[in-house]
């Protein structure tokens, strides 16, 4: 294992500051702790969110409306199935027409279609109600504000972090799409243990970080070889950490500098052409200018 550090220097302006933006949520650490009687499971995870996502429009219109656009577009509905017409529909607005336009892969487990439906709400800025929007998606209450946090329950329970530090990362899909409950049902255990006791201090963080897990990880890796295979072509780049991100496929690796995270993502994708390969800054400067809502 190697030693901890915080990476520095981070660039000023890490991204996209408007409240359509929907940045890639990844989860740091995820530990499964429980599940309800209802089947859903009890979380206590580690939310950032990247300089990578996103980008959503709307316009006051006559009809809701959606056109989807952009490089991860083409399998993406634009009809009421899509999570950004249903969240906004619950926002008791006016109707919209919306623009999305999609850089984050689908069913990737980095919360692609959470985060537009949040991105929706903000630019909505209309009424919503947190069970309504947890009912349409587990994850979409924390992508409303898009800050470091840790989130238990089903995602409910958000506490942000706001001392968290920013890291510099590389996010790789294998380019398979991962349909989340049965991840959820290979689990041998789901009874594990929570997130250990947070550190104090910035600079105790990634090694905390290194110490905890994600518990879908080995189930996803069983169903999806592919997984495992991305994080052996992470790890070969020599990153602090590498781990999967949600119930996969996408995973993630931390380096100690800009030029590290680059150069990696540079090699991994002239080395698998054909995977989703971005370097990005994982944090919370990025979206802290538009908090929103009552979390
Ligand atoms: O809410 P979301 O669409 O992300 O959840 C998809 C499915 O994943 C749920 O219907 C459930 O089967 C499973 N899930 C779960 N526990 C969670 C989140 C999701 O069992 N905390």
């Amino acid at each position: 294992k190697k030693k901890a550090q915080i990476p520095s220097p981070l660039p000023a302006v890490v991204t996209d500051v408007s409240p359509g933006f929907a940045p890639a949520k990844v989860n740091l650490a995820l530990h499964v702790t429980g599940q309800r009687a209802d089947g859903y499971h009890l979380l206590d995870t580690l939310v950032a969110f990247a300089s990578v996502g996103d980008h959503l429009t709307a316009e006051p219109a006559g009809a809701f409306s959606l056109r989807v656009s952009g490089p991860e577009g083409a399998e993406v509905p634009e009809d009421d199935s899509n999570l950004v017409l249903r969240a906004a529909r619950l926002c008791r607005g006016g109707p919209r027409k919306f623009h999305l336009e999609k850089h984050l892969p689908t069913a990737s487990g980095i919360g692609g279609g959470s985060s537009d439906a949040a991105a929706a709400v903000r630019l909505m800025q209309g009424d919503y109600d947190t069970d309504n929007m947890l009912a349409l998606g587990a994850d979409i209450p924390m992508c409303l504000n898009p800050v470091t946090a840790r989130v238990q329950g089903i995602g409910e329970d958000i506490t942000p972090l706001p001392t968290f530090p920013e890291m510099h990362a590389v996010l790789v899909n294998p380019r398979v799409a991962v349909s989340t409950p049965p991840v959820f049902k290979a689990l041998a255990n789901k009874n594990n243990p929570p997130l250990s006791a947070l550190p104090g201090k910035p600079e105790e963080f990634l090694s905390w970080l290194m110490d905890q897990r994600n518990d879908l990880q080995a189930p996803a890796e069983v169903l999806f070889p592919e997984i495992t295979q991305t994080l052996n072509a992470l790890q070969a780049t020599g990153p602090q950490l590498a781990r999967m991100s949600g119930s996969g496929a996408t995973c993630f690796a931390i380096y100690d500098s800009q030029d590290q995270a680059k150069a990696a993502a540079t090699d991994l994708q002239q080395a698998h052409p054909a995977w989703w390969v971005k370097p990005c800054v994982l944090g919370s400067a990025q979206t802290r200018d538009h908090v929103i809502g009552d979390i």
